[in-house]
């Protein structure tokens, strides 16, 4: 039996800061001057400067993608989407209680959001002139509303009915593919109400394409799937939202379920268990809980540990993760459609957890770097991530290439190169430590890792190659 986690993402490019939110205007003509602005309702004089760049850009049609309107995007999964959103140029719009703007424990996520350029619209599930206002200034929806409101869902369908302008809705789902599942109460009752909106959907004729995101990552990785145990919280799901927005104005998730099933994270409860194992050396107790025992356990267990224990059932028991294909007829799978995006791992936040570095060695080819290599695998197996490798050296034949065979059984290999500043970036990006183990002639090129670890900004520790007579192990290169 196999389950399916996606997390946080490592995007390929720079990580987002907000103070880069003008980087919406970058390669764009300049804005005209018209003699007249005439700007959407809701419009705002207090709006964050970031937003009113979105809505001069959008007004004039040189914003990038469909206008997307966010409802819950300050619940967990939501405001992952809203980030993924403006993160990728799309004008974005969250649609908010005022209760929630004024709340001191959102002020922070309402601030953040204003910092991407995201426009915030007072509105309520329950207001229908709210909705349909909100929704008439955009092209797409997506709902992120928590299990109180997903019945509640029908008044978002009603609205977009009204509103007549919406090109595709992505209702709160963001687990598993409701109309293949196998499960007990109370989590039955929960996937049906999910279902009964899906039908609603297609019913009204809205395109649409419903995520089935599998498990939250930060939900169930750091607990091991143990229903109620504790475990340091993770509340990282940047994979979701990226493959969310990616899916907007694609056509190939028109009308069709979107499946994130990440290859390396597809992994059974004892796969998951014993991935962690070998993070932490010792063998864990393991109690087996047979079928009939779980379904007593559910029946007497409360609210909300029997919804986690009945979702487990579902997953876990029945498989519903992975026992049915996906059927090009009825979905598609986003690492397939998406393969740019590099999702982050079930093994990388275990390593996180475990407080275990992630280490790029360049020149791990090399003499030295190969017998570092094999030390620090035997010394720590998880830490061994990423050799830097130069393009040219897949091509090479004899004691190089077996090298690097052997490379992939055990590690990452990053192409790269010392004199491509943008490869070493990338590549120290992904990485907690940098190795260098360049051989003589690089030595004092190793300026352009100090440059790289510099401009990268995310590295803990570092040794400059010293493997030889001691000449200065204290400097700071930092
Ligand atoms: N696969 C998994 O492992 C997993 C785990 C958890 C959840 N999920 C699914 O993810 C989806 C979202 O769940 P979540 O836990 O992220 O939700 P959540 O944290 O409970 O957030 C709910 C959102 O809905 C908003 N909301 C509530 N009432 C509203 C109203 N009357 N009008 C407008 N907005 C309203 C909330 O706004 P306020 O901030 O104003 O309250 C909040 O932004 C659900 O479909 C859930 O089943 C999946």
């Amino acid at each position: 039996m196999k389950l399916f986690a996606c997390g946080s993402c490592n995007l390929p490019d720079a990580p987002y800061s907000p103070s880069k939110a003008s980087r919406f205007f970058t390669g764009k003509p300049p804005i005209p001057s018209p003699s007249r602005f005439i700007f959407p309702e809701d419009f705002q004089i207090s709006s964050s400067s970031s937003e009113i760049e979105t809505r001069f850009l959008f007004l004039f049609g040189m914003a990038e993608g469909s206008k997307i309107l966010i409802i819950g995007g300050t619940g967990y999964i939501g405001k992952f989407i809203v980030e993924a959103s403006a993160k990728s140029g799309h004008p974005t719009f969250a649609l908010v209680r005022e209760g929630t703007v004024s709340d001191p424990a959102k002020a922070s996520l309402i601030e953040g959001f204003k910092n991407y350029g995201v426009i915030l619209i007072h509105g309520d599930l329950y207001n229908h002139e709210s909705l349909v206002k909100a929704i008439k200034q955009v092209d797409v929806v997506i709902s992120t509303v928590g299990h109180g409101q997903l019945a509640d869902q029908t008044k978002i369908i009603a609205a977009i009915k009204e509103a007549g302008n919406v090109k595709r809705f992505f209702p709160s789902e963001f687990g598993n593919d409701v109309d293949r599942v196998h499960a007990v109460e109370p989590a039955k009752s929960a996937f049906a109400t999910k279902a009964a909106i899906r039908r609603a959907v297609e019913a009204e004729g809205i395109p649409y394409t419903f995520v089935s995101s599998n498990f939250f990552a930060g939900y169930f990785v750091p607990s091991l799937g143990q229903a109620g145990a504790t475990s340091p919280p993770r509340d990282k799901e940047e994979d979701i939202g990226t493959y969310t927005i990616k899916a907007v104005d694609d056509p190939r998730t028109l009308n069709k379920i979107l499946y994130l099933r990440p290859p390396a994270n597809t992994l059974s409860l004892n796969d998951l268990v014993s991935l962690w194992e070998k993070k932490i050396g010792k063998p864990l107790e393991k109690i087996y809980v047979p079928e009939e025992q779980l379904l007593k356990n559910i029946q007497e267990s409360p609210i909300p540990v029997n919804v986690i224990l009945s979702i487990g059932h579902s997953v876990f028991v029945k498989g519903d993760h992975t026992n049915f294909e996906i059927e090009p007829s009825f979905g598609v799978e986003a690492c397939q459609l998406y393969p740019d995006v590099k999702y982050t791992t079930v093994d990388e936040i275990l390593d996180q957890m475990a407080g275990k570095s992630k280490i790029l060695i360049i020149g791990g080819t090399g003499y030295i770097g190969k017998i570092h290599r094999r030390s620090e695998r035997q010394v720590r197996p998880s830490d061994l991530r990423f050799g830097q490798r130069r393009n040219s050296f897949q091509s090479r034949q004899g004691e190089p290439h077996r090298v690097f065979q052997e490379f992939r059984r055990h590690s990452a290999p990053r192409r790269g190169d010392v004199h491509d500043h943008e490869s070493l970036v990338k590549a120290i990006k992904q990485v907690d430590v940098v190795i260098s183990t360049v051989s003589l002639r690089q030595v004092a090129d190793q300026t352009k890792i100090i440059a790289a670890i510099k401009e990268a900004g995310n590295i803990q520790g570092e040794k400059i190659k010293s493997f030889g007579m001691t000449v200065d192990v204290d400097a700071d290169y930092s």
